[in-house]
């Protein structure tokens, strides 16, 4: 028989002061998840778009890369992409089994590594846009 527990609404964001570190995990994880599918149709639509202008390819991306906010926002890419990364390894790692007394401080771990690569990343993004 099964049995069913009443948990409260799970997606009441308004109780995010009381949300897991496997609620936030998980909330970083759909949100990145989906930022790179946007940064997907986005990379398309740009660079074919380039294709066909009437400035040549190379100048629309030297363009692109002489804006600060095109910097910033790839700093932001990685960000994303680092953390989906190491939070869906884990995530398989949790799959099969292993880790699964230690989900938080994994957690903790990959929002720290990916810290840690975000920051060290910096002086190449934004190098030559000053
Ligand atoms: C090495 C690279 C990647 C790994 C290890 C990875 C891992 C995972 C895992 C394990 C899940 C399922 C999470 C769950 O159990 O709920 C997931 C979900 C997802 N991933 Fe990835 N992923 C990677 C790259 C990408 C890329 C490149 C994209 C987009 C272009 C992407 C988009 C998504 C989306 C949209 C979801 C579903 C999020 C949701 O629950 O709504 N992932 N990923």
């Amino acid at each position: 028989m099964s049995q069913s527990y009443n948990r409260g609404l799970i997606e009441d964001f308004g109780r995010w002061r009381e949300f897991s570190a496997g609620m936030w995990a998980w909330i970083f994880h759909k949100f990145t998840g989906w930022v790179l599918v946007g940064y997907l149709f986005t990379h398309i639509a740009v660079l074919s778009t380039a294709l066909s202008g009437a400035a040549p390819y190379t100048e629309t991306i030297q363009a692109l890369e002489s804006l600060l906010v095109v910097r910033i926002l790839e700093v932001g890419l990685l960000a994303v992409a680092v953390f989906h990364i190491l939070n869906g390894l884990r995530l398989l790692l949790v799959d099969l089994g292993i880790g699964l007394e230690a989900q938080d401080k994994s957690f903790y771990a990959s929002l720290v590594l990916t810290g840690a690569i975000v920051v060290a990343s910096v002086p190449t993004f934004v190098a030559g846009v000053f």
